[in-house]
């Protein structure tokens, strides 16, 4: 057994800093528990000008380094964590340390929703671990789960709210009934939305999590680029109030099903119903619902963004690291995804439909519209006319479970038709 497993950390921002902290502050324990001193050796940071700036614990200067590489280069560093974020370098970094025999802990998504294959292959092949824990749920506990906790299961969904910042902005325009735009400016005043957040309100982060919790659960890759993927850009506050109206709350929501025909991965807003489990889960806080055919159906809760929650799974992993290189047990529970399974297109997705629609108000309009839908295979669940004002009203339609190929032959008819003014949005209703 080892005295030391010495880590190299490549990055020391938000997640990088609360890994330093928790390593500190538990290092009794943690030395306990695997039996061995686990201490940082090396930090790489991008901009040495910056050291003193940061809202950090303190850290000898000697530690840090703008070379990533020397330190994936140094044989006696046992474990790489990597916390950058975005391709690269830091795909380049994880594949350099693998090649040279390292056990890598990542927190990042977007390289292993992109690059997956690629990495998990390669630490295949050299024995070594590659853990991931922090990249989807944060600080909630997620891919061990999968991988073990419920590995008995035949999972037949994951769904979740994956994205901190744009349950802010829908948990704000539902309190106060605001605009996207001044919810999310007031998201990025209160440090819960980046400057520039389109990652986020454009459903990319939540696609990256989806593709990587989608390839766990089914034993199948699916990229990034699988996904279909759909921001909250579009939801109007009208919106918001109709679907509460209707028992149903907006979220953003990252999806995987499977079924006889294959998998069906998507990330935009839906309608849950109010009783739903997720439908109570507000502001920054995440959760992830499992069904899996044994266990039913479980859910995870917490925070999935933030310094210490994040680190609290980057440190999880860097321990269950370290207990393997002590048991001589690295690179066993490599890469699970065995089976090729076909991604649906969208157009063969079956769910519900909100239909807002602004048209003239008069009589015969509904029959006008509802024949429309009728006439592209679509069954009708309810017909409603919400606000009226001078000659025009807003309806609200919602479908019964249909093939989105179908709502979309009602939607070119509907546009069509002289008493439409104009379909204003259509959101999926998750029942
Ligand atoms: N933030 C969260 O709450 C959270 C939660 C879960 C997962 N994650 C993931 O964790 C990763 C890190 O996120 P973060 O929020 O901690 O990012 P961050 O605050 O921007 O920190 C990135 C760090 O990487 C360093 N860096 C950048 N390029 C580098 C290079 N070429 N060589 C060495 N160091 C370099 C930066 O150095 P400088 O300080 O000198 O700029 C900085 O210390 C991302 O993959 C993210 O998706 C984040």
């Amino acid at each position: 057994m080892k005295k030391n497993i010495n880590i190299g950390l490549l990055g020391l921002g938000t997640v990088g800093s609360g890994v330093f902290k928790i390593l500190n502050k538990r290092k009794g324990a943690l030395k306990r528990l695997v039996e061995a001193d686990l201490a940082i050796k090396k930090v790489a940071i991008k901009d040495m000008r910056e050291l003193k700036d940061r809202n950090l614990v303190k850290i000898d200067k000697k530690l840090v380094t703008t070379n990533a590489m020397e330190i994936i280069k140094d044989p006696d560093i046992d474990i790489i964590v990597e916390v950058i974020g975005g391709r690269e370098p830091a795909r380049g970094f994880i594949k350099e340390a693998i090649k040279t025999g390292k056990h890598v802990v990542t927190a990042n998504k977007e390289v292993l929703a992109n690059f997956g294959e690629e990495l998990f292959g390669l630490a295949d092949s050299k024995g070594v671990d590659l853990y991931f824990e922090a990249s989807v749920g944060g600080g909630i506990p997620i891919i061990a789960p999968l991988k073990r906790g419920l590995v008995a299961n035949k999972i037949s969904q994951v769904k979740g709210i994956v994205n901190g910042t744009t349950n802010y902005v829908l948990t704000r325009m539902y309190e106060d009934g605001c605009s996207f735009k001044t919810a999310l400016k007031e998201a990025q005043r209160e440090g819960f939305a980046e400057r520039d957040a389109s990652q986020d309100v454009e459903g990319n982060d939540a696609a990256a999590k989806i593709a990587i919790l989608a390839s766990i659960a089914f034993n199948a890759r699916v990229t990034a680029k699988d996904v279909y993927k759909e921001g909250i850009g579009r939801v109007l506050p009208q919106d918001i109030i109709y679907a509460d109206e209707m028992g149903y709350v907006i979220k953003l929501l990252a999806l995987a099903r499977e079924d006889k025909d294959g998998l069906d991965v998507r990330v935009h807003p839906a309608m849950i119903p109010l009783e739903h489990p997720l439908a109570g889960v507000d502001g920054v806080y995440n959760a992830i619902f499992v069904e899996g055919d044994s266990v039913g159906e479980v859910m995870f809760f917490g925070k999935g963004a933030g310094s210490l929650p994040a680190a609290s799974a980057v440190v999880s992993d860097i321990v269950e690291v370290a207990r393997n290189i002590q048991y001589e047990r690295c690179g066993k529970i490599g890469c699970t995804c065995f089976e090729e399974k076909p991604v649906k297109k969208m157009d063969d997705i079956i769910t519900s439909y909100y239909v807002l629609i602004q048209a003239a108000d008069k009589s015969g309009v509904l029959a006008k519209i509802s024949k429309a839908f009728g006439d592209a295979g679509v069954s009708l669940a309810s017909v409603i006319q919400k606000r009226t004002w001078k000659d025009k009203a807003e309806l609200v339609f919602e479908t019964h479970p249909v093939k989105e190929h179908n709502l979309r032959e009602a939607q070119k008819r509907i546009v069509k038709l002289d008493v439409v003014d104009s379909i204003l949005n259509i959101i999926r209703v998750e029942t």
